[in-house]
């Protein structure tokens, strides 16, 4: 448990730039930032942040929330730890009241993994350091490479002895559910029982996620075995392909370079890093996934291969080529002089020499494919073609046109053919690549938060509008329950986006005193809709809709405490600019009645900002508290609902005349409950209309009457809201 105070200070010092910046190249855009999404893999960023609402979201797969969420999200930790992890990010000291045994058992899985791996490592890297079989051979073996203390440090390089059961008796004795170093894959189990130690007499290469969590590890052979490395399997915790080794610690160097070098093995990162080119990352010998490329992506535009110059590095140079250039990567190629890997490049130069040779040697990939294609068909000219069209392929795949355009140029130059001819190859094969995109995005995208019961505690006997008519929907069909849906969700909208704001007032006369004065009352959002489902008798009828309004109508009391603080705040720090205002026009040599109106409109001006001020605080003080809520579903319904496309845009749409959706809210937010209210009265209609067809043939009268009865109070009701909507909405349905 974390005290309130400091869950307060934790949530109010993390800075969403700040946080999400550790994870996502970031890019100014207005009042906002934007950046490619780390929820899911994609091209173009749609991944929004918003500084001033301490806020971030993606467009595309609806993710993000608060500093909090985010990190829950992208690290997969728990609420509670998530505040742990920004606690530690930003120095805020946290007393933590020890773990019962019930939350210890509470646990999970995936954190008692990264517990084991975390511990493993240590081990692992102490036993190279502090053992003479970890110095004599371990250690020696990165010595003689020319591994230098920094970078043993810096990748936590490590050795596993030799014995076989080294790691599986310390883990045991330490008091370490042994299971989970099996899920781990760091203990076996041999065919008699016996458990033994996966990695043994081996040097250990930990591989860290972005955040430097221990994922896996790579253990590399030095006795001339059969297998030369042996990684960790996949597990909940490493999903081998979409992962990189080195991200974490090249991810700073990356950003601040704005390029990624790209090579394939764990000491060619760690020879590149010594050499000072710290921006690299590796593969691990395998073929680069999307979800990599992705992971790259966050980082930089600008990727660059590096490969040996022989010809198993040429033709590896060449795999992959379509998938990073659709990815709107500038990818370059390195062809290192045959022989050489970075590893043993980096050795054999000094740092200047081997960044020299980048400048000098790195290629834009599709001219080095084009010239590599053209020199391999040169003997055989009916090759050809397959290799122009592979060219043509590839230009394909860049999803900037004015890119691809420039490409076409430069290849027909390269490759000797017509520049519209190449064109038209290109645009051909680019217009179905986009056909199949589209075919595949159009599989996603379906809405599945539908109410889950119809016997929703929905009733509105408004006793004004619907005397004696229960209107409890009946209805089991789903295209009714979307369309209530879509409805409340609209209502709810507005209540997590303007929660608090001032919205309308009346004029309440006390009954006892008719002859009083009425009391003017102020209402805002909340209230106001509170008292119109009072009022109609109406309740929000999907589960989750109606948590969040709960949990927003429970905000009023820590509203109501943090307000006084805040406007105390507000107040200190506009009489300190009034001061200085006043101070500054006093400086000035203006005549006495210019003075006088100086200051009376600076003291408008920043009364007007002192309430904008205001309104903003009681505007995000819903949307904060929501989207950083405990709940997984509350959240992310609240992170949906408060942070649209539209609404972004009219931050964008300065100037523009369109009037905002806060401008128009009193209109938007009555239509939104009205036509909530059309559409249940709808239902009920639809429900009794046909229960009256049922039963037209038998001769239950009194039942028909009823029902008759029933259905023509119902329109009445009907015909009353129609007149508040207006005949709109009427008209477009049928029964
Ligand atoms: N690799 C692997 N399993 C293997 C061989 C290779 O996982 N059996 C991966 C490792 O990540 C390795 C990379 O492929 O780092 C590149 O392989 P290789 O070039 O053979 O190894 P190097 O990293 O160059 O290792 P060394 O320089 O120590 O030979
Ligand atoms: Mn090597």
């Amino acid at each position: 448990m974390i005290d309130r105070a400091t869950v307060e200070r934790i949530k109010s010092t993390a800075d969403i730039v700040d946080v999400v910046g550790d994870y996502v190249h970031l890019i100014r855009r207005g009042s906002n930032y934007m950046g490619l999404c780390p929820f899911h893999n994609e091209r173009t960023p749609s991944f929004s942040v918003n500084k001033q609402r301490n806020f971030c979201y993606c467009f595309s797969c609806k993710k993000g929330g608060s500093p909090v969420n985010f990190i829950m999200e992208k690290e997969g930790l728990t609420y509670h730890e998530a505040l742990l992890h920004l606690a530690k990010k930003y120095g805020i000291e946290v007393e933590e009241q020890e773990l019962t045994d019930e939350e210890r058992e509470r646990q999970s899985l995936r954190e008692a993994m990264f517990v084991a791996n975390e511990w493993a490592k240590n081990k692992m890297e102490r036993d190279m350091q502090d053992t003479d079989e970890g110095r004599d051979v371990g250690l020696r073996y990165f010595t003689e490479r020319g591994v230098t203390d920094a970078a043993i440090k810096a990748f936590h390089l490590g050795y596993a002895l030799d014995n076989g059961h080294e790691l599986t008796d310390a883990a045991k004795k330490a008091g370490f559910r042994i299971e989970v170093f099996k899920s781990l894959g760091l203990v076996g189990t041999s065919q008699s029982g016996r458990d033994y130690d996966r990695f043994r007499g081996r040097v250990i290469f930990p591989i860290l996620n972005t955040s430097g969590k221990v994922i896996a590890f790579g253990g590399r052979d030095l006795k001339g075995g059969l297998a030369k490395y042996i990684n960790s399997p996949e597990s909940e915790l490493y999903k081998k392909s979409n992962e990189l080794y080195g991200i974490f610690q090249a991810k700073a160097s990356i950003v601040k370079e704005d390029k990624c070098f790209l090579v394939e093995g764990y000491m060619d990162v760690i020879g590149m890093w010594q050499a000072g080119l710290k921006n690299v990352v590796a593969s691990s010998g395998t073929a680069l996934t999307d979800g990599q490329i992705a992971m790259i992506h966050r980082f930089t535009e600008n990727i660059t291969l590096i490969y040996d110059g022989d010809a198993a590095g040429i033709k590896a140079s060449l795999r992959g080529i379509d998938m990073l250039l659709s990815h709107k990567l500038n990818v370059k190629v390195l062809l290192l002089p045959d022989g050489d890997d970075p590893d043993s490049f980096a050795a054999k130069h000094t740092p200047e020499e081997f960044r020299q040779y980048v400048a000098e040697h790195e290629t834009d990939i599709i001219r080095y494919k084009a010239q590599v294609m053209l020199r391999s068909v040169k003997e055989d000219p009916q090759n050809r073609i397959t290799a122009i069209n592979s060219v043509v392929e590839s230009i394909a795949h860049i999803p900037d046109q004015v890119a691809r355009d420039v490409y076409v140029q430069e290849c027909s130059a390269i490759l000797g053919i017509p520049e519209t001819t190449i064109a038209k190859s290109v645009a051909r094969v680019r217009f179905g690549l986009v056909e199949q995109m589209k075919k595949e995005r159009s599989l996603k995208n379906i809405d599945s938060d539908a109410p889950q019961s119809t016997n929703s505690p929905i009733s509105i006997n408004n006793n004004v509008l619907t005397p004696n008519v229960d209107l409890r929907p009946r209805s089991e069909k789903g295209a009714d329950r979307t369309a209530l849906y879509l409805l409340e969700k609209e209502v709810l909208k507005y209540c997590i986006r303007y929660a608090f704001v001032p919205f309308c007032s009346y004029e309440a006369f006390d009954e006892e005193h008719p002859e009083a004065s009425p009391e003017i009352v102020d209402l805002d959002v909340i209230q106001y809709v509170e008292e119109e489902l009072i009022q109609s008798e109406m309740q929000f009828s999907v589960p989750v809709f109606i948590q969040i309004f709960d949990i927003i109508k429970n905000l009023r009391f820590d509203l109501n405490r943090q307000l006084e603080t805040y406007e105390t705040e507000l107040n200190t720090k506009y009489d300190d600019l009034l001061k200085k205002g006043y101070d500054k026009i006093a400086e000035s040599d203006m005549s006495i009645p210019k003075i006088e109106k100086a200051e009376l409109e600076l003291k408008k001006e920043l009364s007007e900002s002192r309430e904008n001020d205001l309104r903003l605080f009681l505007k995000e003080f819903a949307v904060r508290e929501l989207c950083s809520h405990e709940d997984d579903k509350v959240r992310r319904i609240a992170t949906e609902l408060s942070f649209d496309k539209h609404h972004l845009s009219n931050i964008y749409l300065k100037g523009g005349s369109s009037e905002t959706e806060e401008e128009k809210l009193t209109v938007l937010l009555v239509r939104a409950i009205d036509e909530w209210k059309d559409e249940i009265i709808n239902q009920k209609i639809k429900e009794v209309y046909n229960k009256l067809k049922e039963i037209a043939e038998s001769d239950s009268v009194e039942e028909i009457k009823d029902l008759q009865n029933e259905l023509a109070s119902l329109m009445s009701v009907r015909k009353e809201m129609g007149r508040i909507i207006g005949d709109r909405t009427i008209s477009n349905r049928k029964i």
